[in-house]
């Protein structure tokens, strides 16, 4: 999404926070009653990607990445245009552009009862770093941390220099 299009940003980020049945993180009223700069800021420091059909937008992921390592959130997919794969596409795009952007890994945080992000996350790769994030009032409980170690030069990360 390009720097103009936070009201679009906006709206279907709130739908997202409606139908995720809590499993996005996020409060919804502090996100209704954001400002222009809030949306604005967050496609300055985000690169946002969604999923179309037709006119609609039916799907949605951030990436942001800090002291090179990138992060994956806000995934999301309408309730009608799921298990079609959409979601592991949006994972994909994000994974191939963290390793792009040169980070050394991608973090993403489930719930571990959230089957279908479980699913999708280790059908691409990511394994679990044994971390957890626990936030009050957070529905579904902790998160489970899990990462995408990127190869560097074709070797996996860690491997013989020579
Ligand atoms: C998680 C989410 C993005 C997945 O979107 P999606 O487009 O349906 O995902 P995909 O079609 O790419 O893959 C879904 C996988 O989950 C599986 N799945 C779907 N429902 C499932 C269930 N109840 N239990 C177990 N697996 C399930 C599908 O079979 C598929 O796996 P497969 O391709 O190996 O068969 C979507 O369910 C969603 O938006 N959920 C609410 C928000 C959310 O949980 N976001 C993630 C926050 S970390």
């Amino acid at each position: 999404m390009g720097p103009d299009e936070w009201r679009l940003l906006r709206d279907v980020r709130l739908t997202a926070l409606d139908r995720a049945g809590g499993y996005l993180d996020g409060e919804r009223a502090a996100e209704a009653t954001a400002p222009p700069a809030y949306w604005r800021d967050l496609l300055a420091t985000s690169t946002v990607w969604q999923a179309a059909r037709g006119e609609e937008t039916v799907g949605l992921v951030q990436y942001r990445s800090e002291d090179g390592i990138g992060f994956l959130s806000g995934l999301w997919v309408e309730p009608h245009d799921r298990s079609r794969g959409l979601a592991r596409r949006l994972v994909a795009t994000v994974i191939a552009h963290s390793r792009e952007q040169g980070d050394s890994e991608l973090r993403a945080y489930v719930a571990p009862a959230n089957r279908p992000v479980v699913r999708v996350l280790r059908s691409v790769g990511a394994r679990p770093t044994g971390r957890l994030r626990i936030r009050a009032g957070t529905p579904h409980g902790p998160r489970l941390e899990v990462h995408v170690e990127h190869e560097r030069n074709g070797a996996p990360r860690g491997g013989s220099r020579s």
